[in-house]
């Protein structure tokens, strides 16, 4: 039933999907992803196309689309650098009607997330963001079930963020709101998450009995929080900004003491690319409770049980 539900659909932030839909792309990675390790090779996508467009750099995301795509069957079709689909003087309404003739779905990973809803508002196929500047869903369902797997559950999970109000705040504060979880974000003055996303969020929270909260103290965040998780502090395109950041960011951090004051056998996630020595110290990304590469491998299960649940 609800498969049929995100057949077609567009997943441009996590707030695009319900509670539901977020715990049936999980349940359906964990099948998949059980299924591939017993040697199921089904390809129900076969013959169909999958655009993966990319305007900015990537490993995971680039790879995990097109294995993911491989299993499925599905060819995919890179465009990326300076031979990017949107990078010829052409409208985006004229390209992504054309890739939509070819494709059976586009993704698209770029800057501005008003183009990504640009495209999904002229193309009639499904288009997944796999990140812009204000969010990035393809990694906060990989979380989401990396948290699953760890945690065995996500709702009443202490979340805790430090560090950019970037893309991975937003994304964390809707998947955190939409799952039950205790999202606590913590972030230097001037580089908050967006006021608009929080509210929507506290907005979504009063919904599902979760509890969002932006703070300064990465202390506060972090205290009784069940995971721990840490972005880059200056994010593509901004890398301009690094060398003014890394003074101002040092409080957030993530190192042995920080990671002490969140709750027994808490867990440390990092969407990864790392930078150790800023944001993470090679302890704690090293260290026990770092999952930070089981959540780099649920990026493919994450992203196969989505592309299988919007074509199939
Ligand atoms: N986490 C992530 O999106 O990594 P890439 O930038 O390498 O795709
Ligand atoms: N906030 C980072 C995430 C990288 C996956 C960036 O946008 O560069």
């Amino acid at each position: 039933m609800m498969s049929k539900a995100l057949a077609g659909r567009d997943l441009l932030r996590m707030a695009d999907l319900s509670a539901e839909e977020v715990a049936l792309i999980i349940d359906t990675a964990l099948e998949e992803k059980a299924a591939w390790e017993a040697g199921v090779r089904d390809k129900p996508l076969a013959g169909m196309a999958v655009a993966l467009v990319f305007e900015k750099p990537s490993v995971r995301t680039r790879v995990s689309f097109e294995v993911a795509c491989a299993r499925l069957g599905a060819t995919p079709i890179v465009l990326s650098g300076p031979e990017s689909a949107f990078s010829r003087g052409e409208t985006v309404a004229d390209t992504a009607r054309v890739l939509e003739r070819y494709c059976d779905a586009i993704v698209l990973r770029t800057f501005a997330h008003g183009k990504v809803e640009e495209v999904a508002s002229w193309a009639s196929v499904p288009v997944v963001n796999s990140l812009s500047d204000d969010h990035h869903p393809c990694q906060g369902l990989a979380d989401m079930l990396t948290v699953r797997e760890h945690l065995g559950k996500l709702e009443g999970v202490g979340f805790a963020y430090v560090g950019d109000g970037n893309n991975m705040a937003h994304t964390y504060l809707e998947a955190g709101a939409l799952t039950g979880m205790d999202v606590r974000i913590a972030s230097p003055e001037g580089f908050e998450p967006s006021a608009d996303i929080v509210a929507g969020a506290e907005r979504l929270a009063a919904r599902t009995g979760a509890s969002v909260r932006v703070m300064r103290d990465p202390f506060d965040a972090v205290r009784g929080a069940q995971v721990v998780a840490a972005d880059t502090w200056a994010s593509m395109g901004q890398e301009d900004e690094h060398a003014e950041r890394l003074a101002l960011f040092e409080p957030y951090r993530v190192d042995a003491d920080l990671m002490a004051a969140a709750s027994e056998g808490a867990v440390f996630m990092h969407c990864l690319p790392a930078h150790r020595g800023e944001e993470v110290t090679d302890e704690v990304i090293d260290g026990p409770a770092s999952v930070v590469f089981d959540e780099a491998e649920n990026r493919l299960h994450a992203q196969l049980a989505l592309l299988k649940l919007l074509l199939g």
